[in-house]
């Protein structure tokens, strides 16, 4: 397949992790099923809040849409019209513009929630998806086939897709989760030449901060070996969709969230209900352009925890971006086994306390001051000597500074929290202020 290197890391807003298989759409549930309206409802905020704007441009339908059979005549796979309308996917299409629609089959003979699965029939339904109903992204899941089946299975769709719907549209392969945990084992060169542009690597993650972790220590032990496998022309690692904006995660996870998914070049897809996004983690997390910026940094090169594991302090760098500078993400993880707890806001207000699992509880509160050395362990010096440092999320410049540069975090144990750098040659820097 000819070059990719147009393709950045695809933003936008999911269902799986709230609306799950939720198939029943009426009363109460009708805004949070798998339904035209509950989809037209999230790109309606995707649009109206500024989420589509900042380019989070698509609206993803997973699992469950559809009927459990094909139709007789056709043989197309059909969006369940009681939910979905007579119009089905087509019209969701439609009434979502310009929002673009995102959908979901499987490489095997059922989705995982046992709905029709495309294997055996790839040509048929990637005319379909990408030419009858207009979608622009495909996510591909890995239930109902074996380990055998897949490279042959993805690669036929990948062609099909491409042929249907042109070298712009997203292909996302969920293979690799489904081969263990050892990424290293995993053959993504196959995988970049089967026309992935992205691929799930993992397990799903789920509404919890331990999911989350778990997920950033899956991906920070095996970041240096598949920045090397990943990136632009390759296809992205995609840890799983962002939980920032639900309550099941405290707001400085939003931000270690955020800041990580943005150093791997991972996917930005939102598993959140985009009418209840509280304002300030909207404007500072899901918002944040400088921090949309380094995700989707033109040269595309995944960045890696440049650290040991801790449960302290690691740092996550991307030190080649496209305009010489580099970014660093100083991440508290919480503390030891602390980082285990299910945090949930308390019902009466809007502190934080875990739940009643064991008997962790949240310690106390303290400043962290964490040095950031330029050089080898980062990756990045400036090219004149000095670089200008700046704190994405406070929007402040922390100033110009020579061989590193301290970073101060205020944390409670057990709830963590992160600083995101950009760092950039203090030469260029003042250029452009200059400008
Ligand atoms: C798998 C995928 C999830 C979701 C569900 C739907 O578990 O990894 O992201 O798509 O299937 O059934």
């Amino acid at each position: 397949l000819s070059s990719l290197s147009f393709k950045l890391p695809p933003m936008g807003w999911m269902s799986w992790e709230l609306f799950r298989c939720n198939v029943n759409c009426t009363g109460k549930y009708h805004d949070t099923c798998i339904g035209h309206d509950a989809f037209v409802k999230q790109a309606t905020v995707l649009i109206k809040d500024g989420y589509f704007r900042a380019g989070y441009n698509r609206v993803h339908v997973d699992d469950c849409f559809a009927n459990r059979q094909r139709d007789p005549v056709s043989g197309d796979i059909v969006a369940d019209p009681t939910r979905f309308g007579t119009g089905g996917m087509r019209k969701l299409a439609t009434d979502i513009a310009p929002v673009e629609l995102a959908v979901y089959s499987d490489c095997g003979t059922m989705t995982c929630m046992g709905y029709p699965g495309s294997i055996n029939h790839e040509v048929h339904d990637a005319k379909l998806f990408f030419q009858k109903w207009g979608a622009t992204y495909l996510k591909y899941d890995g239930c109902y086939n074996n380990i055998t089946g897949y490279p042959s299975g993805y690669a036929k769709m990948g062609q099909a897709l491409r042929s249907a719907g042109g070298e712009k549209t997203y292909y996302s392969c969920s293979w690799p989760a489904y081969l263990g945990d050892d990424e290293t084992k995993k053959p993504y060169a196959q995988m970049t030449a089967a026309g992935c542009d992205l691929w799930r690597n993992y397990g799903d993650i789920q509404c919890d901060l331990g999911s989350l972790m778990d997920i950033v220590d899956h991906y920070g032990d095996y970041s240096k070996f598949l920045a090397t496998v990943s990136g632009q022309g390759k296809g992205y690692n995609d840890p799983d969709m962002l939980l920032i904006g639900n309550t099941c995660i405290p707001d400085g996870a939003a931000r270690l969230q955020m800041a990580v998914w943005s150093i791997l070049a991972a996917p930005l897809i939102m598993g959140n209900d985009l009418r209840l996004v509280p304002t300030p983690i909207r404007d500072q997390v899901l918002l944040n352009e400088e921090a949309i910026a380094i995700d989707q940094d033109p040269l595309g090169i995944p960045g890696y925890r440049a650290s040991n594991k801790s449960d302290v302090a690691e740092l996550w760098v991307r030190p080649k971006l496209a305009d010489g500078g580099a970014a660093v993400a100083v991440v508290y993880k919480g503390g030891s086994s602390l980082t285990r707890a299910r945090l949930e806001r308390n019902p009466s207000g809007s502190a934080w306390t875990t739940r009643k699992i064991g008997a962790v509880q949240l310690g106390k509160t303290k400043k962290l001051t964490l040095h950031v050395p330029f050089g080898a362990e980062i990756g990045w010096s400036p090219p004149s000597g000095t670089a200008s440092v700046r704190d994405i999320y406070a929007r402040t410049s922390l100033g110009e500074h020579t061989s590193g540069v301290d970073v101060s975090l205020t944390v409670t144990e057990g709830i963590p929290e992160t600083v995101l750098l950009r760092l950039s040659d203090a030469a260029d820097s003042r250029a452009v202020s200059d400008a």
